[in-house]
């Protein structure tokens, strides 16, 4: 990536943003007009190629999606209800074929059937009243789902009002952010976006290097197909997220705080502005907050339709303008990140748990969980469990007890879980028992507890098609920065396919290899952690997958 870049699409800070004006030139009509474009290029100086390569990357900015009217989600619950095709039928009565786009995924796989229209997400049996809809899109209310703690309510513990929750801000104000970092360390609260680095180690890199802007943001790019534990947090508890990224502003130095807000969930994103007005309006946020000199800036940049956006890196260049293709590290983001300023990047959920730190102190949290797993996660169960919703859950907690007890078990029978989204593994039934909800059981185990969200793959769904699933899942959302993996998922695609349509049995060798290169050669987790699935797809349902490999 160009540093030079980077400084011209910093120039005009954050209240004039490259990225964001794209989004707004493409909102008419799907695209942004080429000669729009070139005009808002020569505005910040840029090449009009380089707009063009960051437009044609997005779903939501392409020149393909130009047209399209509504979208259908094609994310992996959705897939595995197989409710889709159903969906797609319907619409096709309301809309041209050449209207219908798709969009992975909505964040509603504790019901699927869902699509996307004219800004509002739908599910469940809104399908039903889709002339209704098309009449007015506000005739359908919000979606609802069981939300429940198993034993301590704290990212669900119901929000009091502005005074209350803000009353550690205020605290946090009046004391200094080396006496904070030090409560956020003891915590070792680790980082909830997948990859469980202590966000304490994060916050301290970032306070240590030398610049006077710095920049929090909010990775609200929830882009795991299974997920919408962030969604509930953006949703229902914005203030949590926000009173985060406070803290974190506070402690760094930082006086800039972004929201990046995935295109697809539209309610997020305005319950999150309405959020920001009301701590703006009642001086807890903006300048010189509460008298204390103390500056920090709310800005929310909603994203436009790319999976590969929640990898830090390629956010990064995603709010500057870039093409989103992931940055080789070294320099982190601590040291050298957005506009080549030092930054911090944390998941929704990592930073509402700091609320809880604040208030109750750090080791309050640590008492919570396991030595290295501390406090508790959200975990998201879809449509195949009796009680579908987003469970809060101590780390730790016997992966049964989630499933039977808070689940409620399986409305139809289940043959395997995948956690962790498209990068977890794949969990089959009868190891369930044999793991706890924290990152060490998962690693042990040969897993990977990532986001925590969990997909059910039905007893009658082919392990076969859903490698194929993955692999096109893959390929399509690869930045296509590394060879191995913008190559290498394609032909993972390509044999799974060719498999599937007969005469055609696929090398365990050649696959064995392009697994081996995609783990060993890609530059980040995209292409470097789809094979973890795969391969545990291939040892748990050998019997199944014989006849397709030699
Ligand atoms: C392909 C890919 C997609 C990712 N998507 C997300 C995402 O949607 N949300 C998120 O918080 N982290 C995501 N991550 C992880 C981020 O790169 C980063 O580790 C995380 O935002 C850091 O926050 P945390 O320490 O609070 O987890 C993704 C990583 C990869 C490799
Ligand atoms: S592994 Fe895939 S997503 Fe990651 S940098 Fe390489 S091409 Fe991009």
């Amino acid at each position: 990536m160009s540093e030079n870049l980077s400084e011209l699409l910093g120039r005009k800070g954050l209240e004039s943003n490259f990225f964001d004006e794209l989004g707004n030139l493409a909102r008419p009509d799907g695209t942004p007009d080429n000669e729009e474009m070139a005009r808002l290029a020569d505005a910040f100086l840029v090449g009009k190629a380089n707009a063009y390569g960051t437009a044609s990357f997005y779903d939501f900015l392409k020149p393909e999606n130009k047209g399209k009217r509504v979208y259908v989600c094609n994310g992996t619950a959705c897939e595995c209800a197989g409710t889709q095709p159903a969906v797609l039928e319907k619409l096709k009565s309301e809309f041209k074929p050449e209207e219908i786009g798709h969009m992975t995924c909505l964040g509603r796989c504790h019901e699927n059937a869902a699509f996307h229209f004219r800004g509002k997400n739908y599910s469940g049996n809104a399908i039903t009243s889709l002339g209704k809809i098309v009449q007015d899109p506000n005739s359908i209310a919000l979606d609802r789902y069981h939300v429940e703690a198993s034993e301590k309510a704290i990212l669900t513990e119901p929000f009091s009002d502005l005074n209350t929750f803000y009353a550690p801000w205020k605290k946090v104000l009046e004391s200094n952010p080396e006496a904070v970092l030090e409560e956020i360390k003891t915590s070792n609260l680790r980082g909830r976006g997948g990859a469980g680095f202590p966000i304490g180690l994060k916050l301290e890199f970032c306070k240590k290097a030398q610049s006077a802007v710095k920049f929090i943001i909010c990775n609200a790019d929830e882009g795991d197909p299974g997920a919408y534990s962030d969604r509930y947090l953006l949703e229902q508890q914005p203030h949590s997220v926000l009173f985060g990224m406070l803290v974190s502003g506070f402690v760094t130095g930082a006086h800039h705080g972004i929201l990046y807000i995935r295109a697809e969930y539209p309610e997020a994103v305005t319950i999150s502005q309405d959020a920001i007005d009301e701590l703006n309006n009642s001086g807890l946020a903006g300048k010189n907050i509460l008298g204390s000199g103390y500056d920090f800036e709310f800005k929310i940049i909603q994203a436009q339709g790319s999976y590969i956006c929640g990898e830090e890196t390629a956010l990064i260049n995603s709010i500057e303008g870039q093409r989103p293709e992931v940055r080789v590290r070294p320099p982190y983001p601590a040291q050298k990140g957005l506009f080549n300023k030092p930054t911090v990047v944390n998941n929704v959920e990592t930073l509402a748990a700091l609320h809880f730190i604040m208030r109750q102190g750090g080791g309050a949290w640590k008492e919570i969980g396991t030595e290295k797993s501390s406090g508790t996660k959200l975990v998201c169960l879809d449509s195949y469990f009796n009680r579908p919703g987003v469970y809060e859950v101590v780390m730790g907690t016997p992966m049964t007890h989630v499933v039977e007890q808070l689940g409620g078990g399986f409305r139809s029978p289940v043959k395997a879980l995948q956690i962790g989204g498209p990068l977890g593994g794949v969990v089959p039934i009868e190891k369930l028992d044999t793991l706890t909800l924290d990152f060490e059981s998962f690693a042990s185990g040969g897993f990977l507890l990532g986001h925590a969200s969990v997909v059910s793959i039905p007893e009658d769904y082919p392990m076969i098609r859903y490698i194929q699933h993955l692999f096109d899942f893959a390929a399509y959302e690869s930045c296509g920065k590394c060879f191995p993996c913008r190559l290498g998922t394609q032909r993972g695609y390509e044999m799974a396919t060719k498999a599937i349509d007969g005469g055609y049995t696929i090398d365990r060798e050649l696959f064995n290899d392009l697994l081996t290169t995609l783990t060993e050669g890609s530059l980040c987790a995209h292409g470097g952690g789809i094979p973890l699935p795969v391969k545990n797809i291939m040892q748990y349902f050998n019997a199944e997958l014989k006849s397709y490999f030699n």
